[in-house]
């Protein structure tokens, strides 16, 4: 996985039908994703339950491009080995999770994996300032997580701080949440450069209509590409 700061696309799987992820996964990347979101809720980090390791890794042989495992859940520690063995690219683990982000970080990037870092909207960009050299990517949570398909909370400045404090470093912006063509420009111009999109994505398509699921990432990345 080489860095760069070109605008990608990854859909979230939260959005797409839960009988058929093989094809869906298929039909996103064909379709012109960039990265594959996997949303990990645990019942109790966040008000919702997805997906345990084994089913994150019954996704893995689908994905040709990155699998971007976005982890709700509390505590983080005792699971990161077995999503490592999942076959998880990226995993991002919230900063309000636990105490020790900073353990969190290291161990994430022992076990091989790149290491993000997700922040929801109450909490402040000076929160991770001590993290980016620890971090490949800061996730800023433009809904309160825990399910797909809400308003999107404008959180500019803070991607705007965020940008500034990461400076040269190699580490993304990621914005998770009510990403849609009106809303990716705002995020986009303010520095982001990973747009999580779940609903925006799969609305109006499935795995027989999958020109849709092109059609809405082209629209996401046209107006992300607009602003910037
Ligand atoms: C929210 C998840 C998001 C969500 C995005 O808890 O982390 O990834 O699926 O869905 P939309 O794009 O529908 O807001
Ligand atoms: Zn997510």
């Amino acid at each position: 996985m080489s860095f760069d700061r070109t605008i990608k696309i990854a859909p979230s799987i939260l959005s797409a039908d839960f009988a058929n992820f093989g094809q869906e996964i298929q039909a996103i990347e064909a379709q012109g994703a960039d990265w594959v979101h996997v949303d990990v809720m645990d019942g109790h980090f966040v008000p919702n339950l997805t997906f345990g390791p084994p089913a994150v890794k019954a996704f893995r042989p689908h994905v040709k491009t990155v699998m971007d495992v976005h982890l709700m859940i509390a505590p983080v520690d005792p699971y990161i080995q077995a999503y490592a063995d999942a076959g998880a690219d990226i995993l991002t683990a919230h900063i309000e999770a636990g105490p020790h982000t900073h353990r969190t970080m290291q161990a994430i990037r022992a076990a091989g994996m790149k290491a993000g870092v997700a922040l929801n909207p109450g909490t402040p960009a000076e929160a991770v300032e001590h993290l980016l050299d620890l971090t490949d990517l800061v996730c800023v949570m433009t809904v309160n997580p825990g399910f797909g398909g809400q308003k999107f909370i404008d959180m500019t400045s803070k991607v705007r701080k965020l940008r500034q404090m990461i400076g040269d470093r190699p580490v993304h912006i990621e914005i998770d949440g009510g990403v849609d063509p009106k809303t990716a420009p705002l995020v986009a111009a303010a520095g982001a450069d990973v747009l999580v999109a779940g609903s925006a994505v799969f609305k109006g398509g499935s795995v027989e209509s999958s020109g849709v699921y092109g059609d809405n990432i082209r629209a996401v990345r046209a107006a992300a590409e607009s602003a910037v």
